[in-house]
C-alpha cells in the first residue's frame, strides 16, 4: 500500500509515543521507508534507540545536532519526505504547529516541508475537548493538514473519553489512501521502463545508465491511482512492483514488440525507457575478436524503431506521454520532441545533474504541452511520479470533454 514512499514520523510527548515503535515497522510492513525525529519530551517516554533500531537509520531529535545534521540535515530532510506523520501529537505540538513555530527541529521540518502533513493526536480527553486545542486543529486543517483520529475509549490516565491514539493499522491504512486516489480508475496504462541493451556478440552491448526507479515509480503511481498497469522494462535491479503485469524485454525492438501487442487494450501510454535510439548494424554469433595492428575499430549502427511516436501515431492513438533526457536546452528540446513525435505530454528532465538524473533518488522536471508548461521542484521520483499521474489524469478527462 505504500510502495516506495518515504515517511517522516514525528514522535511527541505522550504514554503513546510506546505505539509509534509499532508503527515504523506496520508503515515498513506495507514498502514505505521511514526515518523518525523525536521532540525532546518524546525522549522522555522512549528512546531514540528503540527508533534506530527499528527504522535503521539515525533518529534526528536536535535543531543543530552537528552529528545528525552531517547525515541530512533538517532541509534536505523536510525534503525528502513523500509525507510527514506526526504520532502521537500532544496538545502542546499542535499548539506550537498552529503557532507556526520553529522552536525545536520537528516545528522547524513541518514549516520547511512541501508535503502532506498529518496528525494523529493523543492526548487526555479534557485537554483534546479544549477550546483552544479545538481551535488549533481547526487552523491546521484550515491549512490544508490532515487528522488521523483521535478516537474514543479507555485512556492510560484511567479516564474515558476522545484522546486516544488511532489504531495503528488503521493509522497506517489512512497514510496509503493519501497516496490511494482512484484518479485512473478503469484505464489501463502501459509503461516503458529502464535501458535497453543493443547486443554486438554474445558479450557485449551498447546500454545507457537508465536505472528503472522512474519508470517504476510511475507504474507504482498507476496502480495507487486504481489503473490496470503494464510495465513493459529493460535490465534492472529492481524487483518487479506489485499488481503490475510485469513485461521483462532487452532490446529497443523487444521493447517495440511488448508495446505494439498492448496497442488494443492501452488508455494511456507512458515512455520512461531509456531506449537506444541505434543499434549495431549486424550481430555477430562469436565474440568479436581484437584485431592486431588496428588501434581504432569502426562501428556500424542502424536506427531503431521510434516507439512512442509509433504509438502516439497509430490509428488507436492512446494518450501519449514521452519524457525528454537532455543535458541542455532542457525546454526547446523537449517541446520539439513533443511535436516531432505527436505526444499528447511529455515531461523533460535534465540528466547531466547527477543529483536528479539517471539513478537518482529524485528528479525535477518541467511537464510541457503544447499550450502550457509546469514546473515541478526537485522531490523524490515516487512524488514526481504522483504529480504526473494527475496531470495526465486531468488532460484525460479535458480530451474526453470531461472536465
Ligand atoms: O531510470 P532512471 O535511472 O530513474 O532515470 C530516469 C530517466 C532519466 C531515464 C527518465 O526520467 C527519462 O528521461 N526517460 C527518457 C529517456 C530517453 O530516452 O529520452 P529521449 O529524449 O532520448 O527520448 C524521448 C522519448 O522517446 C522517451 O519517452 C523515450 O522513451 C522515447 N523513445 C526514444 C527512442 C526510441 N527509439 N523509442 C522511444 O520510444
Amino acid at each position: 500500500m505504500l510502495p516506495n514512499k518515504r515517511i517522516l514520523l514525528g514522535v511527541t510527548g505522550g504514554i503513546a509515543a510506546y505505539k509509534a515503535a509499532e508503527l515504523v515497522r506496520r508503515l515498513q510492513d506495507q514498502g514505505a521507508q521511514v526515518r523518525v525525529v523525536m521532540t525532546r519530551a518524546a525522549t522522555e517516554f522512549v528512546t531514540p534507540l528503540t527508533f534506530q533500531a527499528l527504522s535503521t537509520y539515525p533518529v534526528h531529535t536536535d535543531l543543530l545536532n552537528t552529528e545528525t545534521e552531517t547525515v541530512m540535515g533538517h532541509i534536505e530532510l523536510a525534503r525528502w519526505a513523500d509525507l510527514i506523520v506526526i504520532a502521537p501529537a500532544s496538545a502542546d505540538f499542535l499548539a506550537r504547529l498552529a503557532t507556526g513555530r520553529g522552536d525545536d527541529l520537528l516545528t522547524t521540518l513541518c514549516l520547511a516541508a512541501e508535503c502532506k502533513i498529518a496528525i494523529a493526536p493523543a492526548m487526555n480527553q479534557a485537554m483534546w475537548a479544549k477550546a483552544a486545542t479545538q481551535a488549533n486543529r481547526q487552523l491546521l486543517l484550515d491549512r490544508g493538514m490532515v487528522f488521523f483520529g483521535p478516537e474514543e475509549g479507555l485512556q492510560a490516565c484511567g479516564e474515558t473519553g476522545a484522546g486516544r491514539l488511532l489504531d495503528v493499522a488503521a493509522i497506517v491504512e489512512h497514510c496509503a489512501g493519501l497516496f490511494t486516489t482512484g484518479l485512473l480508475s478503469g484505464k489501463h496504462v502501459v509503461i516503458t521502463a529502464g535501458p535497453t541493451r543493443e547486443a554486438l556478440d554474445p558479450v557485449r552491448y551498447i546500454s545507457n545508465h537508465s536505472s528503472g526507479k522512474q519508470g517504476y515509480a510511475l507504474a507504482e503511481a498507476a496502480v495507487l491511482a486504481g489503473a490496470t498497469v503494464t510495465l513493459i522494462s529493460g535490465p534492472t535491479n529492481l524487483p518487479p512492483p506489485d499488481r503490475t503485469n510485469f513485461v521483462p524485454v532487452v532490446s529497443a525492438q523487444d521493447m517495440y514488440d511488448a508495446v505494439m501487442q498492448t496497442l488494443d487494450i492501452a488508455d494511456i501510454v507512458i515512455g520512461v525507457a531509456a531506449v537506444a535510439d541505434y543499434r549495431p548494424a549486424t550481430l555477430s554469433e562469436q565474440k568479436i575478436k581484437k584485431s592486431d595492428g588496428h588501434n581504432s575499430m569502426v562501428l556500424e549502427l542502424i536506427e531503431n524503431p521510434d516507439i512512442i511516436k509509433a504509438v502516439a501515431n497509430s490509428k488507436h492513438h492512446p494518450f501519449t506521454v514521452g519524457f525528454a533526457a537532455e543535458t541542455t536546452n532542457l525546454l526547446e528540446y523537449a517541446t520539439k520532441k513533443l511535436k516531432q513525435k505527436n505526444l499528447d505530454m511529455i515531461v523533460a528532465n535534465d540528466v547531466a545533474n547527477h543529483a536528479i538524473g539517471f539513478d537518482s533518488d529524485d528528479n525535477e522536471t518541467a511537464v510541457i504541452w503544447v499550450d502550457h508548461v509546469e514546473q515541478l521542484p526537485r522531490m523524490s521520483k515516487s512524488n514526481t511520479a504522483g504529480r504526473i499521474i494527475e496531470f495526465i489524469a486531468q488532460r484525460l478527462a479535458q480530451k474526453s470533454g470531461c472536465a
